[in-house]
């Protein structure tokens, strides 16, 4: 164990513990057994009281409903609570899904459903809440993840990369490392004005919405900062901060890690040695620069704050949100009648079922279906719906709905590579292989890797950027022949992108970021990460079975520019690790064989270069005429009532981490969908024979109960009150 965990960062870590720490304690076994068996007060219960002439409670009726009430257990549904219709049915219950749910269900006259293809989580809450946890005890790998892995990548020497999703509610955001990186205002305003270089704007004129400033608002909505704690702030170099770009009393809490090591202390003057210089004001709209970033954690409790907790778990009990854990959605239902107004067509229900052996169950949707999947998932959904690329579609025999040739389309990834050396300074790691006392406690496991730096072409190419942003510039024209489509729309869409990342963002905005990582024994990596690629993949179905995997080919290094800008990075970051002097020992990854940049590309090629973990963009909005599958109010093109709010929207990468702007995204979605006022007309209803269990004789005449059912939930609520 020891010397693979000496060999990388993040990447082997989190899969390596996660096989072999996936089995749970008794403890979480015993309740997780508990969830599952559903021994809480269940709904017919109440019934049975509700229809007593006198409902009395007994003491430990009381106890149990209160506890039941503390568990939101009137929130988390099961499968036969599932009301007949709603008016908003939410597809994900990840990070964009919960800040829906959280935001929708404000309104109490609005019923919100929310199905999650993952189980609760609450059978590993302890793994989960330490932010340690992340590499020490994470769920990558375990039924949490989807263990997606990618197809066979010719550029990377065949090999199919691991991509972990989480699959658990909360979604990625109970998984992932809690960076908290907001993209610069070059990256967000590039995103705005390339909505309106589009002219005849088919994304219906609210391009404005998608500004840095209005972005930024919404992020911080999303957050409650608190400043550092004074002794690791000490430690780690007193590293600049500034509480006027975050919000408070928001729902994500938003801290630093409890403790700190020296070696971070020494990150900012190490960079400086290379060149790069300290950003004083992180997170307020520039980007570049080294600089301590604020991690996901609820300083209260030591906890990670992802968006269950910050976002559900923080709520009173609301009777109009349901959540139900266990239900993938299989596809969206349409009517065939067209909206009037628009000619767009009609959503009017949502199917889901636990897994593929299991029966399908139908919910009605009164106002809208909200997809927030993920980059994978709500991809997925619409195809399985029959709105996608034709070709896709019918090489399955899926019968087209609406022909949306940018369905999957776009696909991007960061890569990222880590050199590492033999640590001559203690790291988490040494403490964690201690196995002390300390190691064991929250203090400790409060600890996250948080020291990053964003750099330039100028400074990746000695000042010759200008140089190769040409050199990229006319590479244009043999890079629309990897397009992974013969849609003219999505090849002029990428022509778009390709066009506005080297004009815009080339000079004005960081293409490597750095990571540092201090989390295994004895070593101490830095990892160089591509922000804005040029390659371009995509993702289809070749099955009508929604439970089969969805095929994910992100073409890596397809465009030649994203080696050479990595490559470049790799440099820099050695540079940085020469200026930690004695801090650090021999390089073990990739190793002092490895100098010139064909023995760098073929080292990236065969083992270095691996996901970052943020694919996005197979929904991307963007004009109809150029492949886009949303438009600037995030609203499916050719649909009345179906957006997607999450991270497959972005039309191109952020140099960035991408939860918080999914974060300001949902936030901004959120009051998008509550703006709305459209309503599924009553002649385009889906028939009531259509709803509930399908294909069992159970159908017919469950709506009067499940009617019933939600006034008892009230009436309950009240008791207790
Ligand atoms: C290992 C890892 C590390 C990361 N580290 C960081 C980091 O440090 N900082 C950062 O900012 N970002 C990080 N990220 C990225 C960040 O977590 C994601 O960008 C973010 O969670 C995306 O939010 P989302 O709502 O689009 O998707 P998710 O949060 O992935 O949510 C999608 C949800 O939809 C559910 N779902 C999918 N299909 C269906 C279906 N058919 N029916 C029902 N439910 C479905 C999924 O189970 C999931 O719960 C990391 C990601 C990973 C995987
Ligand atoms: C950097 O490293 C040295 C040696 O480990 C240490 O003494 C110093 O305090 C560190 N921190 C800073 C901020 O330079
Ligand atoms: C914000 O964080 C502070 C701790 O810094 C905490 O006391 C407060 O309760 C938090 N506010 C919310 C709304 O969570
Ligand atoms: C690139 O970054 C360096 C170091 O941070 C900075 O001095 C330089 O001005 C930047 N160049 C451009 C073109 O922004
Ligand atoms: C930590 O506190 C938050 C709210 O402040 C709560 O939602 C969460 O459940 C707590 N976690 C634990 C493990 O107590
Ligand atoms: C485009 O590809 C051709 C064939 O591989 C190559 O000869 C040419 O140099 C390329 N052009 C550019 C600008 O990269
Ligand atoms: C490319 O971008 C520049 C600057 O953003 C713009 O002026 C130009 O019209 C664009 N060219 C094309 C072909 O889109
Ligand atoms: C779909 O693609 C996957 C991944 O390449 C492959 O394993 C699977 O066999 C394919 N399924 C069909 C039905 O072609």
């Amino acid at each position: 164990m020891r010397s693979i965990l000496r060999s990388v960062g993040f990447i082997t870590i989190a899969t390596t513990l996660a096989t072999v720490s996936a089995t749970p304690s008794p403890l979480h076994l015993d309740l997780a057994a508990r969830y599952e068996e559903n021994i809480f007060p269940r709904l017919p219960t109440f019934s049975k009281r509700e229809a007593a002439a006198e409902p009395q409670l007994s003491e430990e009726d009381e106890r149990v409903l209160r506890r039941a009430l503390e568990r939101r257990d009137f929130t988390f549904i099961d499968q036969d609570q599932v009301l007949n219709e709603y008016d908003y049915i939410i597809a994900g219950g990840g990070l964009a899904g919960l800040v829906l749910a959280s935001r929708l269900s404000e309104d109490s006259s609005r019923r919100v459903l929310v199905l999650e293809a993952g189980l609760s989580g609450d059978a590993v809450k302890d793994r989960v809440d330490a932010p340690a946890g992340a590499y020490y005890e994470s769920i990558v790998g375990t039924d949490y993840d989807w263990k997606h892995n990618t197809e066979k990548q010719p550029m990377l020497n065949n090999r199919g990369i691991y991509w972990p999703r989480g699959k658990i509610l909360g979604g990625s955001t109970a998984m992932n490392a809690m960076y908290l990186v907001r993209p610069s205002q070059i990256d967000v305003d590039s995103w705005q004005s390339l909505l309106e270089s589009a002219q005849d704007i088919d994304v219906s004129g609210s391009a404005s919405r998608w500004s840095w400033n209005n972005l930024f608002a919404a992020m911080k909505k999303s957050e409650n900062f608190t400043a550092p704690e004074a002794e690791p702030w000490e430690i780690g170099g007193r590293f600049p901060y500034d509480a006027a770009n975050h919000g408070s009393g928001g729902p994500m809490s938003l801290s630093y890690p409890q403790v700190m090591f020296s070696i971070v202390g020494n990150w900012t003057s190490a960079l400086a040695t290379a060149g790069i210089s300290t950003l004083q004001n992180p997170n307020g709209g520039v980007t570049m620069g080294g600089f301590i970033s604020p991690s996901s954690i609820n300083p209260t409790n030591r906890t990670r704050s992802y968006s269950r907790p910050a976002y559900i778990d923080s709520l009173p009990p609301r009777s109009n949100l349901h959540i139900l854990p266990e239900a993938t959605v299989t596809k969206i239902g349409f009517t065939d009648k067209l909206r009037s107004s628009t000619n767009e067509i009609i959503a009017h229900s949502v199917e889901f079922a636990k897994d593929s052996a299991s029966t399908r169950y139908v919910v009605g949707v009164n106002r809208e279906v909200i997809l927030a999947g993920g980059p994978l998932g709500s991809p997925k959904i619409l195809m399985h719906s029959g709105v996608g690329p034709t070709d896709v579609l019918q090489q399955i025999g899926l019968d087209v709905v609406y022909e949306l040739p940018g369905v999957g389309q776009h696909l991007q990834d960061h890569l990222t590579a880590g050199v590492a050396w033999e640590s001559r300074v203690e790291t988490a790691g040494d403490v964690r292989a201690s196995n002390s006392d300390f190691s064991k406690s929250s203090e400790f496991l409060s600890f996250i890797n948080d020291a990053v730096a964003f750099v330039n072409a100028s400074l990746l190419f000695n000042g010759n950027d200008a140089v190769y942003g040409t050199e990229i510039a006319n590479m244009l024209a043999n890079g629309t022949t990897t397009v992974p489509s013969t849609s003219p729309e999505v090849i002029e869409g990428y022509k778009a992108v390709y066009n506005l990342t080297v004009q815009n963002l080339w000079p004005g905005s960081a293409q490597i970021e750095m990571l540092m990582s201090v989390i295994s024994p004895g070593s101490i990596s830095i990892q160089s990460a591509l922000q804005h690629p040029y390659s371009r993949g995509r993702v289809y179905i070749n099955s009508t079975n929604p439970f089969d995997p969805i095929v994910i080919d992100p073409q890596y290094f397809s465009h030649p520019a994203d080696r050479t800008i990595m490559r470049q990075g790799v440099k820099l970051v050695r540079l940085v690790g020469a200026a930690l002097g004695d801090r650090v020992g021999t390089e073990t990854t990739p190793g002092p064989d490895v100098q010139t940049d064909d023995q760098i590309d073929a080292w990236l090629t065969n083992s270095g270069a691996n996901t970052q973990y943020h694919p996005a963009s197979a929904c991307a909005m963007l004009p109809r005429k150029w492949g886009g599958v949303v438009d600037s109010d995030l609203k499916v093109y050719g649909l009345a009532n179906v957006r997607v709010v999450d991270s497959s929207v972005y039309p191109f990468e952020f140099a960035a981490h991408l939860a918080s702007a999914t974060y300001g995204l949902a936030e901004i979605g959120s009051g998008i969908v509550k703006e709305s006022t459209f309503e599924v007309p009553s002649g385009a209803k889906v028939d009531e024979k259509e709803l509930g269990r399908q294909g069992k004789n159970e159908a017919v005449g469950r709506g009067v109960s499940r009617v019933v059912v939600g006034g008892v939930v009230a009436a309950v609520l009240a008791l207790l009150a």
